[in-house]
């Protein structure tokens, strides 16, 4: 599946199955489809779409088996109804479920990271819509159970005081309490890594949506209203808010696509039309940045997007297009039209 393409490339570099990143693609074709109703896309999302199967089936690695599944059989799910998508999401929640820690009360997101008891990410967050919608269309009540305790847990120990938050928190196995926070993608442990809270501002969204609770609801508008209260006048963050290196630090249009769809999913939820322009406001104007020519990669590459920053710490997918960018970026297009509409 196509991951990222290296500077001076014109080609996706892909990767297997197994990547973190692998529903992405499908998931692109799939929104294309959505939106043009082209049937030789809807091929393609299929095609790309089966392989994924196996993830559903083997044993979890860790938490991104949600943004695998969903991604890819969640979208094909929702547009064909075809049942047999239908199972393979079931396994996949089921499969989700078997890293979670009720002592903790999360998800353990990076098992093979032995040198940490239990690890949760804000990234994480992400994945339960996957285990609420499967509770919903005929899997457990305890899938729904762990999704609520898995976000209760976060909001109380990733999310930091000022609504800024942690990358990883690192939990004791043996009564539970929270250890410490640190960082893994991001600059520094107590930085605000930017992606990291544009999952939370999307996550806690999606379980106010699901659990109705307004303290989801009310850290999914915290969490946005630092993100856009450190959002440079140029309306795409750079990768760490904190990173000395600003202004030459390296941007990362992901986070803003993410924050962007984060941001369409709270008009669709809150009451009060002024939140719910300012939310929709902020969102249009990070869509229109990144639909300028500083971001659009039009004829240079087959990416949507350039600009954004997977690993800087590692030194990996700096100031580059990544799949997950285009996804959200068409997600955000296509939120907006139905919002629109
Ligand atoms: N979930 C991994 C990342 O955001 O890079």
């Amino acid at each position: 599946m196509p991951r990222n393409i290296a500077p001076g490339e014109k080609e996706w570099k892909t990767v297997g199955l197994h990547d973190w990143t692998s529903g992405f693609w499908p998931g692109i074709l799939w929104y294309a489809y959505e939106y043009s109703k082209d049937e030789s896309l809807k091929k393609e999302a299929k095609k790309f779409t089966k392989p994924l199967e196996v993830i559903a089936n083997s044993s979890a690695d860790d938490h991104d088996i949600g943004f695998q599944i969903y991604c890819s059989y969640g979208n094909a799910y929702r547009l064909t109804g075809d049942e047999s998508y239908k199972t393979v999401i079931l396994k996949a929640a089921d499969t989700l479920a078997t890293l979670f820690n009720p002592i903790v009360g999360t998800i353990h997101s990076w098992p093979r990271k032995k040198e940490f008891p239990h690890n949760t990410i804000i990234d994480n967050m992400m994945n339960l819509e996957l285990l609420y919608w499967a509770s919903k269309n005929g899997g457990s009540q305890r899938l729904y159970d762990i999704a609520e305790q898995h976000a209760e847990t976060t909001m109380k120990t990733l999310v930091r005081p000022d609504f800024s938050s942690y990358h990883v928190g690192i939990y004791d196995t043996l009564d539970g309490h929270f250890i410490k926070g640190i960082t893994h993608q991001g600059y520094a442990d107590d930085s605000q890594w930017a992606r990291g809270q544009a999952w939370g501002i999307y996550g806690f969204a999606v379980s106010h949506r699901e659990t109705s609770r307004a303290d989801f609801l009310e850290t999914s508008k915290k969490l946005a209203d630092v993100f856009l209260g450190r959002l440079s006048a140029e309306g795409v963050p750079y990768w760490d808010f904190d990173d000395p290196d600003i202004p030459q630090a390296p941007k990362d249009a992901s986070a803003a696509c993410i924050a962007a769809c984060g941001m369409l999913e709270l008009v669709t939820l809150l009451d009060d039309p002024k939140e719910k322009i300012k939310y929709k406001n902020a969102a249009i104007e990070m869509i229109q940045k990144l639909s300028s020519d500083d971001y659009l990669s039009r004829d240079q590459n087959p990416a949507l997007l350039l600009h954004s920053t997977g690993h800087k710490p590692k030194g990996k997918e700096i100031d580059v297009p990544i799949i997950y960018a285009d996804y959200y970026f068409m997600e955000a297009l296509l939120r907006l039209k139905k919002l629109e509409e």
